[in-house]
């Protein structure tokens, strides 16, 4: 797998769960992904968390299934949309063995596009562990300039953290 590969955001299938539950169960990166305390996940809740997302419709977010040729490695969402002022917050998750290959940065430009010119919204945002320098990277990357700090603001597996928002313009 390398970023080289063809990268494409696609809606859920069922054969994507066992991939997307075992994201979201995963311990080691709980804090990077959620804003609430660790706990332990089962399929049945996972489960029930996928359709209540699907039955808030898409006036709420959409949420993408990251593809490389066939396979599901991760997630890309947009979420907290606010119709009036056009803005939504992005969140995204990979599994392990596809991190640090450039698709973490692909799957986030192909999200800030889609939200843009598809949704007419016209700013993202983001809030991102001060640590987690790999998303912070893709982020920048993909546009994202760093907004603000909240100082320690997190308790992440021992330690308060700091979290940065970070922010991005439609171009005008
Ligand atoms: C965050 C995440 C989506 C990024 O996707 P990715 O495919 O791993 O990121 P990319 O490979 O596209 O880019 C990572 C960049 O960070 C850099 N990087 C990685 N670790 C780094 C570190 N410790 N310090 C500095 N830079 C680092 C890489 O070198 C790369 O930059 P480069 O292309 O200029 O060399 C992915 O790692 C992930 O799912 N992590 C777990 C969940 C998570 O943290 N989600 C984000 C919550 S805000």
């Amino acid at each position: 797998m390398s970023s080289s590969r063809a990268i494409l955001l696609r809606s859920r299938s069922e054969d994507d769960f066992e991939v997307l539950f075992h994201i979201a169960a995963d311990l080691s990166t709980w804090e990077e992904r959620n804003a609430a305390s660790p706990a332990p996940l089962d399929r049945e809740s996972f489960r029930a968390r996928l359709a209540q997302a699907d039955a808030a419709g898409s006036g709420k977010g959409v949420r993408f299934v990251i593809d490389v040729e066939g396979a599901a490695v991760g997630s890309v969402m947009l979420f907290g949309v606010d119709e009036l002022a056009r803005h939504a917050e992005v969140g995204i998750a990979l599994v392990a063995e596809a991190r640090g290959k450039g698709i973490g940065t692909a799957a986030i430009s192909q999200i800030v596009e889609f939200a843009f010119v598809r949704c007419n919204l016209r700013r993202l945002h983001l809030q991102v562990i001060g640590s987690n320098l790999g998303a912070i990277r893709a982020y920048e990357k993909a546009g994202f300039v760093i907004e603000g700090r909240q100082r320690q603001h997190a308790w992440v597996r021992g330690k308060y953290e700091d979290i940065l928002v970070m922010g991005i313009l439609r171009p005008e």
